[in-house]
């Protein structure tokens, strides 16, 4: 890697870390790092785009930031197999990389376009008011086609959100200022649902039932909903003209691949990579498409394709060809629960085959950098990379090094002293070198 001191797009580049290699002898040598000490000049977790879309579990900027520019050249490509609501390639683009994301989340089409590639540097305040006056009086109704969409609005809500809705897909979904009002929606679909919109699952809490109550008994209800569309509107407009302004002279791009699963992706098409960097889903994971629900209907994914999309989801469908590495057989050996072995086995063979699939696009001497925890299952501690390090090392993959990401260890040391000393396990990048 060549050292750099330059400005890159909006942030300085200031940093080079642990010398040119990260510990390629230490076999079993985990460093110990701060991912958000060491890379000072990210401002906080939301930076520019990054908080535009709602996504629970999301990777912390700082980690692919460096990530992509440790491990892929200027212009070069990268790729994230899990990418979620794209942190990787947005930070790819910044640092004038290019990015293949792929998502089993049909909505990444969305968040690629609009987190990633929006590039309109001369959106005014007022041409949105106007755009959002239209959208006010919309009279166009879309209906998901969802038999428990009942469940989670209210009448009222329901008929207001059919019409915004029904304005959205009767428009260019290219047009910016459509772009900008989607990405608003998608906002006042949680927050006016009577899901909680303050967890990261999708449920009804008693909590919210009560809120939207009240809201729904003052006259202004629906003043007040617009106001809220209003003003994510505009604070969304104003982060995405941030963002076309330091990327107005890059010809990088995000790909996505939504809606598809990384294992079985066929990828032969695409460009070589110089870097694989993700962060999979956790052992006991999120939901991640029943989270989505309300999005994935209200932007017009059918309640079919998302049954099925959800039956491809890491790690709840079932794996029916062996996993074994040596760390993997010995944590089984200790499960009691058939259960938890069967999560176990679901969760490594997929996820092995995803970074399988995408380490295909990775030219020799390309870098795999996976983001994983080390959860704890039954009492027994799960060491995801090791056992993803086991894996890829007889399949011609050098390992270099394991990043340990101490800050909540640190964070909740301090909040919950005497609960849990460890507090929350640690994160740990893995990262090894295609031979
Ligand atoms: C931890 S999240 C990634 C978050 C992402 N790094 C970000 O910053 O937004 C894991 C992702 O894996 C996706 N996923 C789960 N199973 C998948 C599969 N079979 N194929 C592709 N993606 C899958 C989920 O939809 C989820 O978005």
């Amino acid at each position: 890697m060549k050292p750099k001191v330059a400005e890159v797009k909006g942030l300085p580049y200031q940093y080079r870390l642990f010398g040119e290699e990260v510990s390629p002898a230490a076999e079993s040598r985990v460093t110990p790092v701060c991912f958000r000490e060491i890379v000072r000049e990210i401002p906080d977790t939301n930076y520019l785009t990054h908080g535009l879309f709602y996504y629970p579990a999301k990777f912390i900027p700082h980690v692919p930031h460096y990530c992509v520019r440790r491990f892929c050249s200027e212009g070069g490509w990268v790729i994230d197999p899990f990418a979620g609501s794209g942190t990787v390639g947005l930070e790819a683009v910044l640092a004038e990389r290019n990015a293949l994301l792929i998502d089993l989340n049909p909505l990444l089409a969305i968040y690629a376009e609009t987190k990633i590639n929006f590039r309109y540097t001369d959106l005014q305040a007022g041409e949105l008011l106007g755009w959002l006056n239209q959208l006010f009086a919309s009279q166009i109704a879309f209906y998901p086609q969802w038999s428990n969409l009942s469940y989670w609005y209210p009448e009222q809500v329901l008929e207001v959100l059919a019409r915004y809705w029904g304005w959205i897909h009767a428009h260019d979904p290219a047009n910016p200022y459509v772009q900008v009002l989607r990405a608003a929606l998608m906002r006042a679909n949680r927050r006016f649902s009577l899901t909680d919109h303050k967890a990261p699952k999708l449920f009804r809490s008693k909590r919210k039932l009560q809120e939207v109550s009240e809201w729904l008994q003052r006259p202004d209800w629906k003043e007040e909903m617009d106001q809220f569309i209003i003003q994510a509107a505009l604070e969304i407009m104003g982060r995405l003209q941030s963002l076309a302004q330091v990327l107005k002279t890059t010809p990088c791009r995000a790909i996505a691949f939504a809606g598809v699963d990384s294992a079985t992706v066929d990828l032969t098409e695409c460009p070589r990579t110089e870097a694989v960097i993700t962060s999979p889903p956790y052992l006991q994971a999120q939901e991640y498409l029943r989270t989505f629900k309300l999005d994935l209907f209200w932007t017009g994914v059918p309640e079919a394709k998302v049954r099925e999309l959800m039956r491809l989801e890491i790690p709840y469908r079932k794996a029916h060809q062996p996993f074994s590495t040596p760390t993997y057989e010995q944590v089984c050996a200790q499960l009691q629960r058939e259960d938890l072995k069967r999560l176990m086995h679901a969760y490594f063979y997929y996820t092995t085959r995803a970074l399988q699939n995408a380490a295909t696009t990775l030219k020799s001497g390309g870098h795999l950098c996976v983001f994983v925890g080390s959860p704890t299952v039954d009492g027994i501690q799960v060491e995801t990379w090791r056992i993803l390090a086991e894996f890829f090392a007889p399949q011609g993959f050098a390992f270099c090094g394991v990043l340990e990401d101490v800050i909540q260890t640190r964070q909740l040391f301090r909040q919950r002293k005497n609960k849990n000393p460890r507090g929350m396990e640690s994160e740990f990048l893995l990262i090894m070198r295609k031979e």
